[in-house]
């Protein structure tokens, strides 16, 4: 905004039902890429660092208002659903004369800051902005209907449309910035005298026209910016715009993408060079991607950091991890939360690990659980090792040194503590500390019974 421009106050419009999306979780909840619809569009909102954003919600929103109560919002309740003139009305009593007022809605979430931006008045005179699209199918849509001059005079909802009007394919998207004073004096003046006997947002471009202020149109470049969520197929649609565009920043940063339309970002992703994503990957929140970081097909990260020169190979779900660089992952790997590894680490098939920490070099390659322990370098979690941190009421700590081997199967009761380069003999349980350096067994000595018969099935 330049310096001239008046405050911003947003206005976010998001007391609607939602019936046609036939599901119990409110449709400005409905998550796309993982967050709220609402969210998306609270989250433009404030990337034009306006003075405030209001959204206005409905009855049995309060959980809408539950769910996103961090948002730096005022929440505005509009009691009855009496038309988006009315919606708007609840807001205005907040918001002061000299402020623009900028309308979105809390289903049309991939709207961008560089648009809302074209809306935004610079100059002192005042006007009304409308964001405005050409539809291949208008059916639904408000018309534009302008003059011989190509003047904007008013929008006519469809509903009361002459078959003339209904030709009309510009539309209107329900954007608008305007002036507080004016949109104040407009609401106050509208009335409900159409086919859905409801107050129309729509009807201050008329009043602006006869007060003879300019109605600027600003043409929406992509028609998925301004689309309406209002079911599963266009949430679906929204998804996919979405997916097709976090999968091109990352080509164009340089990361080598498999196939962009079986790639999901959910979230914020920074990379080094030379990333490779495999088919079907997703990443969730924050994941932090390094130099030559190869992920196979079917992996979900979600909130992890994974250093230079790591493999992840096939299926691994690797959730709040931070991983070293040079490891390698997987295939069938999982991470639950909070495990941190060093350079140079393996984990294997249908290995788990949670809550632990697992110094340099150190390996878990088949069949293992590892969780709330910490592993110094170069150990080798041997095949089928259990670490048992969970009595059925406490989780305790395992301690295993540099250079310990446990064989297959041992399991680790915690806690305790396994001292530098100790080995564990295949099989054994383990319940106390067990020496550095040395070989310790905890299992039956295997017998051997001389003249032992197998018995037989009496014949009949
Ligand atoms: C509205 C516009 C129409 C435009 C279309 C774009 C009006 C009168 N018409 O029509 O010109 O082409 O959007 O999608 O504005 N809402 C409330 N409270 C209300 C009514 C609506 O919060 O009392 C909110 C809804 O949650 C929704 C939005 O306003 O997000 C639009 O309402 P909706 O009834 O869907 O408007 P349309 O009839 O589609
Ligand atoms: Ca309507």
């Amino acid at each position: 905004m330049s310096d001239t421009a008046a405050p911003l106050s947003v206005v976010i419009l998001a007391a609607g039902e939602g019936k046609r999306m036939r599901s119990a979780l409110p449709k400005v909840l409905q998550p796309l890429a993982g967050r709220p619809l609402l969210k998306h569009v609270i989250d433009t909102a404030r990337s034009l660092e306006p003075a405030a954003v209001y959204v206005v919600y409905g009855h049995g929103g309060e959980r809408v208002r539950a769910q996103l109560a961090a948002e730096p919002v005022t929440w505005t309740l509009q009691e009855e659903r009496r038309g988006t003139g009315h919606a708007l009305l609840q807001a205005m009593p907040h918001i002061p004369d000299g402020h623009t007022v900028l309308v979105l809605y809390g289903d049309v979430p991939l709207i961008r800051r560089a648009t809302l931006a074209q809306l935004l008045p610079g100059g002192a005179r005042a006007q009304v902005r409308l964001l405005t699209m050409k539809a291949d199918d208008p059916a639904g849509y408000g018309r534009i209907v302008r003059d011989r001059s190509g003047s904007v005079r008013r929008i006519v909802e469809q509903k009361d449309a002459s078959r003339a009007q209904l030709a009309i394919r510009e539309c209107n998207t329900g954007v608008l910035a305007a002036p507080a004073r004016l949109l104040r004096k407009w609401l106050a003046l509208l009335k409900t005298d159409n086919s859905q006997r409801e107050y129309y947002l729509t009807d201050v471009i008329a009043l602006a026209v006869k007060d003879r202020i300019a109605v600027k149109p600003v043409l929406a470049a992509q028609a998925i910016e301004v689309l309406g969520v209002n079911d599963k197929a266009q949430l679906a649609q929204v998804e996919a715009a979405w997916r097709a565009q976090a999968a091109r920043e990352l080509m164009l940063g340089g990361v080598t993408v498999a196939d962009p339309a079986r790639l999901d970002v959910r979230g914020t992703v920074t990379h080094g060079t030379d990333v490779f994503l495999d088919v079907n990957v997703v990443l969730e929140g924050q994941v932090a991607l390094g130099d030559g970081v190869r992920v196979g097909p079917g992996c979900l990260i979600r909130n992890s950091e994974i250093g230079a020169g790591t493999e992840v190979f096939a299926y691994c779900v690797i959730d709040a991890a931070v991983i070293g660089p040079d490891c390698n992952i997987g295939p069938f790997a999982r991470f639950r939360p909070s495990s941190t590894l060093a350079r140079g680490v393996h984990i294997g098939n249908f290995v788990e690990v949670k809550n632990s920490r697992l110094g340099e070099g150190s390996k878990a390659n088949h069949l293992a659980y590892v969780g709330d322990a910490q592993l110094g370098a170069r150990v080798n979690i041997g095949a089928g090792t259990i670490v048992a941190n969970y009595d059925g009421a406490n989780k305790h700590r395992t301690v295993v040194e540099d250079d310990v081997h446990t064989g297959s199967n041992s399991v680790l009761v915690a806690p305790i503590v396994v001292g530098a380069g100790a080995t564990i003999g295949a099989g054994s349980t383990v319940t106390r500390v067990v020496p550095g350096g040395k070989l310790t067994v905890a299992r039956a000595r295997q017998q051997t019974i001389e003249g032992w018969r197998r018995p037989v099935k009496e014949k009949k």
